[in-house]
């Protein structure tokens, strides 16, 4: 049996910084998305714990291999399980690297899930959700993969009311970003977000987005002058209602009512600079 899985991109349409725990990690409020745009997971079983990565992006991931989020997942839920399982894994990378799209924390968090379908597991959901955490700050809104009102540093997850259709163009500009650089180099006062709350349209959507922001786009944009041109680049498109940097960056995303204009904005950043990072989506 193979079992396969996506793991879409995490986008932040607003992100404030509230405070800073002692451990040094932040208390975020943030409206996380998922835009249908990712990499491939598949699982067989085996005797041991393998991975293969391959892929676009796969040149991009440095680090050691048992430091992948997939392979660190996967170890964790044998140990939680305390069965004797195995799998041969495989990692399709498309999304870029440390680019604020939760890319390493989907893959993750899409091992869990696949290995637990693969194993026929059924692990107790509080101490799936620890283990979950333990791998990564994003990795429990990763195992939802669809809109939520996150808080705390990423473990307060409360559901939304279903948002409007809306597609989304991302472009990165194929510079890597340390979150933990970005975190740092923030100094403004801590900003708690009004809590966005009711069933919206697609124009009060955008209206109410607009009233929020990316608290790490100004830090990061210090970090990497290269998300500057790309943000104007995604504003210039006439049919995009808001563009905004995901996470701590260098990720960037616009905002569109339909997908026809979403598509030829694609097109057109496509061509502005072919060495971006341009991907479309829906969001869900
Ligand atoms: O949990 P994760 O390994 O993804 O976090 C990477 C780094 O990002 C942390 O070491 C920390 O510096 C920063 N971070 C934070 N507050 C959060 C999430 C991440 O300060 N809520």
């Amino acid at each position: 049996m193979t079992i396969t899985r996506e793991a879409f991109a995490k986008v932040n349409l607003y992100l404030h910084v509230c405070g800073r725990r002692d451990n040094g990690y932040h208390e975020l409020d943030s409206l996380i998305v998922f835009a249908q745009t990712g990499d491939i997971l598949s699982f067989e079983e085996a005797e041991d714990i393998t991975l293969e990565v391959s892929g676009p992006m796969a040149p991009f991931l440095d680090g050691e291999p048992a430091d992948n989020l997939v392979l660190k997942a996967a170890h964790g839920l044998r140990a939680l399980s305390g069965l004797e399982k195995g799998a041969r894994i495989t990692l399709d990378k498309r999304l870029p690297v440390a680019a604020g799209i939760g890319g390493g924390s989907g893959d993750g968090a899409a091992a869990l899930k696949g290995l637990c379908e693969l194993w026929q597991i059924f692990p107790d959901p509080m101490g799936l959700e620890e283990l979950a955490l333990s791998l990564g700050a994003d990795v429990p809104i990763c195992m939802k993969a669809h809109a939520n009102h996150v808080a705390g540093i990423g473990e307060k997850i409360t559901p939304l009311p279903p948002l409007p259709d809306c597609w989304m163009v991302l472009v990165n500009p194929m510079v890597a970003v340390s979150t933990p650089a970005v975190f740092k180099a923030r100094t403004a006062e801590f900003s708690p977000a009004a809590p966005m709350g009711g069933e919206y349209g697609f124009e009060g959507f955008i209206e109410a987005l607009k009233e929020r922001q990316n608290d790490l786009m100004a830090p990061a944009m210090e970090i990497a002058p290269e998300i500057k041109p790309v943000l104007e680049a995604i504003s210039a498109q006439p049919a995009c209602r808001l563009s905004r940097m995901s996470g701590s960056g260098a990720t960037c995303f616009g905002l569109f009512e339909h997908e026809e204009a979403a598509k030829e904005a694609l097109d057109q950043l496509k061509s502005i600079q072919p060495s971006w990072w341009v991907s479309l989506g829906k969001i869900i």
